[in-house]
């Protein structure tokens, strides 16, 4: 069924909870989306939520979503057999265009768009190596799927409750990638952006901002000084354009387009 503004209904074929806070939301049916592109999900009378899409193979469609506020619990709460509203895909994705060694980097739910990007970059002449990072060993999520896509898998927990002890960061080994993609906490984002264009990487980085039409008409996903906008001409972006925008590691903008810390939630 199409809604008004566009939204197919999907059924819930499947979900797991993946940690305490993720839940793997299964549709049936392909949204036909590229790796690094997104939906946004509409829960009548609740709202609605860009979510990345983590997966699409045989006629099903993978979201890893994060209980955060109320659109997020909204979409924990239903079951198999419900329906989701869902319009998209939005968003340039990553390039696909790629060789030689390929590192992926992400942090908590950012795995998700790096899981549909590994599964595609397999079918080429890539090697993959897989940095994960998550805050403790209960919040690791999909490990053995991740192990499955990568050449090589190197996993922490900030604690060193699994995996290497610290942030992912600390991990990375900067030199030996052609090219870097990473999604993930803003703070992460920066300091791979950083190192990763210190030493002239390819680095693209998937970023998150208040998505509202998902279409570039009402502005609130601007980025500064460019107005480039998240929503159309990300979520991602080049390395060497985000360390030029003044947002970046420093501001978003909430919803009455006021600056708040990247961290802070709207
Ligand atoms: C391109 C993109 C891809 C994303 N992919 C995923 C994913 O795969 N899995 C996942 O768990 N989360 C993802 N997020 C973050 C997710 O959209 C937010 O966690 C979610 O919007 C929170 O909404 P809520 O209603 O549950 O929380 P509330 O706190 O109730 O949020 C209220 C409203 O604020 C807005 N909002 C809040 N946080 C964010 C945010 N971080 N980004 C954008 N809008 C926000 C939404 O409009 C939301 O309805 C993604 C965000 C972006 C921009
Ligand atoms: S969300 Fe409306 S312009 Fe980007």
């Amino acid at each position: 069924m199409l809604s008004s503004q566009g939204h197919r209904t999907f059924k819930i074929s499947e979900i797991r909870i993946e940690s305490p806070r993720v839940k793997r939301i299964v549709v049936e049916g392909r949204i036909g989306a590229k790796p690094g592109q997104y939906v946004m999900i509409w829960v009548p009378k609740i709202g609605e939520i860009p979510i990345s899409i983590a997966r699409e193979r045989n006629n099903e469609t993978w979201f890893l979503i994060s209980k955060v506020g109320k659109v997020s619990s909204a979409i924990h709460s239903l079951s198999e057999g419900d329906k989701l509203w869902i319009r998209g895909p939005y968003g340039n994705g990553f390039s696909l265009n790629v060789r030689g060694k390929v590192a992926l980097i992400g942090g908590g739910y950012g795995i998700a768009p790096l899981i549909f990007l590994a599964e595609n970059l397999k079918s080429r002449d890539v090697k993959i190596r897989f940095y994960a990072g998550f805050r403790e060993k209960e919040e690791v999520l999909m490990e053995d799927l991740l192990r499955e896509l990568s050449d090589e898998l190197i996993l922490s927990t900030n604690d060193g409750s699994h995996g290497l002890r610290g942030l992912i960061t600390e991990h990375v080994d900067f030199d030996w990638p052609d090219h870097i993609y990473t999604a993930g906490p803003e703070r992460m984002l920066v300091n791979v952006v950083r190192r990763g264009v210190q030493r002239g990487k390819d680095v693209e980085a998937s970023l998150e901002r208040l998505i509202r039409c998902a279409v570039g008409l009402c502005g609130a996903c601007s980025l500064d000084p460019l107005g480039l906008l998240v929503c159309k001409d990300g979520p991602v972006f080049k390395g060497k354009i985000l360390v030029n925008t003044r947002d970046f590691g420093n501001y978003k903008r909430s919803f009455d387009g006021r600056k708040i810390p990247p961290e802070v939630h709207y």
